[in-house]
């Protein structure tokens, strides 16, 4: 009878342990998603003479690289089409003038639900978004995403912007935001 109590006692205990890593898990993650992730600005160059000017910025991952990916790819074929291309991490330090730019995209990971509030925080601040063609774009593990319409609304003086959600391990990603950065890069 003995034993028979120690084992349960061990197995309520060992639940208990995975319950409290996985909520501490779910915690780290989310955290990060909503954390500042500081300055780090990558330009991809074209050697256009035409040299429009994109902007891509995205909320970086602490595990994965899906958002980065498609930011990557995006910003691919926006260079193919002759732009010089910013990618950016979200957040206070980053210009919120972007008169400059014909084309910006903004990328976030969903994690339980919600985009990056740092991303959603800098696109609220964000002025001079009146003639760009602008990109949402979701990473997630639904096909769908109801997060972009959240998004989307966050725009109050520009126009509605283009909207697109890709799954995380979906193998076709690389060539359709590829694709989808050349066919906006397109005059
Ligand atoms: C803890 C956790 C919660 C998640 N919650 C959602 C969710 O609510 N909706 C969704 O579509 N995807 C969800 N996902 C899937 C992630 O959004 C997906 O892995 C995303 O592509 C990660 O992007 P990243 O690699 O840039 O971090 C979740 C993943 C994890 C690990």
């Amino acid at each position: 009878m003995k034993i028979i109590l120690k084992v349960l006692l061990y197995i309520v205990l060992g639940i208990l342990a995975l319950c409290i890593s996985e909520m501490l898990f779910f915690f780290i993650l989310i955290h990060s998603n909503n954390t500042e992730k500081g300055n780090k600005t990558v330009i991809m160059k074209t050697d256009s003479i035409a040299h429009s000017k994109a902007l891509v910025v995205y909320q970086p991952s602490l595990m994965t690289d899906s958002t980065k990916n498609v930011a990557y790819d995006l910003a691919k074929g926006l260079n193919s089409k002759g732009y010089d291309v910013t990618i950016a991490y979200p957040g206070k330090y980053l210009s919120t003038d972007l008169s400059t730019y014909k084309v910006v995209v903004f990328g976030s990971p969903i994690y339980i639900g919600q985009t990056s509030s740092v991303l959603n925080d800098y696109i609220k601040s964000v002025n001079n978004l009146k003639d760009q063609k602008i990109l949402l774009f979701v990473t997630g593990g639904a096909d769908d995403s109801e997060q972009l319409n959240s998004l989307e609304k966050l725009f109050t003086n520009a126009e509605i912007p283009m909207k697109i959600s890709f799954k995380y391990n979906d193998k076709g990603n690389e060539n359709k935001a590829f694709n989808l950065g050349s066919e906006i890069g397109k005059e």
